[in-house]
């Protein structure tokens, strides 16, 4: 395993949307353990692949729950309900947070690495981070979504970057 570079903010990799991931190749795993490793490595809570390069549907997520890390393969939203609001910041926009809108409660299937089909549910930080991460995919940033502009936060590790 090996920490990837993180792409920061101005990155146009940042900005693409991402292709389906039709077969779990050894590569893909390798890129998945790497983001696992790279998102504990910067205290995040989630990594989405274009944030290191990789124009793929892969996103890891882990907040703290039973069962994480979550490696999810072409993710997708299935229902969301309820209104969450609060702080937001990003691995690849460090020292900066957002004050952002998201759902409650999220739905979502995927693909695990047996391309297995999957469901997560969740609450609070873990569906904020399914939508932070899902937006990745689709070359969307929380900037976009922020409202009130973004502030500086100090150099302690923040639980909500992903
Ligand atoms: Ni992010």
């Amino acid at each position: 395993m090996a920490i990837r570079t993180i792409r920061l903010q101005g990155d146009p990799v940042l900005t693409k949307v991402c292709r389906p991931i039709t077969e779990v190749t050894e590569r893909i795993r390798l890129l998945a353990e790497d983001m696992v490793e790279t998102m504990y490595e910067a205290n995040g809570v989630g990594l989405a692949a274009p944030q290191v390069g990789i124009l793929k549907r892969l996103v890891v997520i882990d907040v703290g729950d039973e069962n994480g890390p979550y490696i999810m393969i072409n993710p997708e939203i299935l229902e969301t309900s309820g209104e969450q609001t609060g702080d937001e910041g990003c691995l690849s926009l460090p020292g900066k947070a957002g004050c952002v809108t998201r759902p409650n409660y999220v739905k979502a299937k995927y693909y695990d690495l047996d391309m297995n089909e999957c469901e997560v549910e969740g609450e609070e930080l873990l569906a904020r981070a399914i939508c932070h991460e899902l937006d990745h995919l689709d070359g969307h940033m929380y900037v976009e979504k922020v409202t009130g502009g973004l502030h500086d936060v100090t150099a302690e590790p923040q639980e909500d970057e992903a």
